[in-house]
């Protein structure tokens, strides 16, 4: 029994799912989006703190962590953070730049979900919510999912990251049905634990200042937060993504710390080192930093050696993290459906014609800023062009 005949059937009515329905309807291609929520692109709903950062100007592949990474490079490069922000314009969606190339609404992230269903009403994409994709059935060239069938089947259900939204693991369930390989997906744009040994920074939980975070070879200047079970903001986010168990984050929280230190010994010999940095760090983590490094006496009386050991200590501040918040506060996963089972260009499986995996279901995990809305719309995009 075949129910309901679609050209395509879309399984996740997400921010790559929508995307997905609305260029394939708008192609001509009778579709059905499927969702298990309540509501269409829920995340999209509570992204950039209720204003989405729906793009980047600034997205190029390097900006994405994947096993393969040049196979972001055709969908970002057909359809661009351009393509999408003129869409954004065309339905006169006001818009702003926050910092570093983020695009933000300047009134709602509502906005955006109301012209994903309105491209989606253009291409009379039926949507049908809470609805339980079950078994998926394959044969005869149909894939059949609750009570419909189609000749394409594309997932788009994105990763596990906060379970609370409705998020799930499905699309690997889907993959591995179909014979597809999946990354092992972990918690990625995440805040990270410390341990014990870190009390004294617990203690100052709340406090965020400008650093360079490094990890896993990345290196990211931006704000950290110290919070009660560890570390946080933007800075910490982005490096999180690269970091592995056992290895360390280490934090700049000084640049050109060694000049400063000469120049305050030079300009105010009287001074102790905690009103030097006083001077470039809030107040309650140049307490906590100065009581750390311990340089006892006034900055006149310290040698050489003296600001060069206390300045790698304020470029080398390193943690080793006991792990992450988890899948519960991660904005993203990485890993997942491995791209080696996908075209690049049209993000259909090699070995399963008619099946395709988009979004953040895919391993292909994009930076703090944008960049994952703009993965979103560029495999979305380039999957309901090929259907
Ligand atoms: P997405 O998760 O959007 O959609 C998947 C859909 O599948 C959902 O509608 C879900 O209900 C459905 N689904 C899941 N399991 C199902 C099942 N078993 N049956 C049926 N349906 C199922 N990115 C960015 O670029 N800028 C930003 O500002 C933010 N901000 C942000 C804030 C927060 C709090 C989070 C958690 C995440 C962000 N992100 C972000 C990341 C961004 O939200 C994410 O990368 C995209 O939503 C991924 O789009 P997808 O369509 O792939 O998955």
């Amino acid at each position: 029994m075949t129910g309901m005949k679609y050209d395509v059937i879309v399984l996740g009515a997400g921010a790559a799912g929508l995307m997905a329905a609305a260029t394939a309807g708008q192609a001509g291609a009778r579709v059905l989006l499927l969702d298990h929520a309540d509501k269409a692109g829920k995340k999209i709903l509570i992204s950039g703190g209720g204003r989405c950062n729906f793009t980047n100007m600034g997205v190029e592949a390097d900006c994405f962590l994947s096993e393969n990474p040049h196979f972001s490079k055709s969908a970002l490069a057909r359809y661009t953070q351009w393509d999408f922000l003129a869409l954004v314009d065309r339905y006169g969606i006001d818009w702003h730049e926050k910092t570093l190339g983020q695009l933000f609404c300047d009134g709602s992230a509502r906005q955006v979900v109301a012209m994903l269903l309105e491209e989606c009403g253009s291409g009379r994409v039926e949507i049908r919510l809470s609805t339980e994709i079950g078994e998926i059935g394959h044969g005869d060239g149909l894939f059949r999912v609750a009570g419909a069938s189609a000749e394409q089947l594309v997932i788009a259900t994105g990763g596990p990251s906060i379970p609370k939204m409705g998020a799930s693991g499905v699309a690997y369930q889907i993959a591995r049905r179909f014979g597809l390989t999946v990354v092992p997906p972990r918690p990625a744009l995440v805040p990270m634990t410390l341990g014990p040994d870190a009390q004294a920074f617990r203690e100052i939980s709340g406090v965020s200042s400008r650093v360079t975070a490094e990890a896993g070879g990345a290196a990211f200047s931006e704000a950290a937060l110290f919070t009660h079970r560890g570390l946080s903001g933007p800075a910490i986010l982005q490096v999180s993504s690269y970091w592995t168990p056992g290895s360390p984050i280490v934090l700049r929280v000084i640049e050109n710390a060694e000049e400063i230190l000469r120049d305050a010994r030079r300009r105010s010999p009287r001074s102790r080192l905690r009103s030097v940095l006083n001077d470039h760090l809030p107040n309650r983590l140049a307490e906590v930093l100065s009581a750390r490094i311990g340089l006892e006496t006034e900055m006149g009386n310290s040698s050489d050696k003296d600001l060069e050991r206390v300045a790698a200590d304020l470029q080398h501040l390193t943690f080793y993290p006991t792990g992450t918040e988890g899948f519960a506060k991660a904005e993203v996963t990485a890993g997942g459906i491995s791209t080696e089972a996908l075209s690049s260009r049209t993000m259909e499986a090699k070995t399963v014609p008619g099946l395709y995996a988009i979004g953040e279901a895919v391993d292909v995990t994009g930076w703090l800023g944008g960049y994952n809305f703009q993965w979103a719309w560029s495999s979305g995009w380039a999957a309901g062009k090929a259907v």
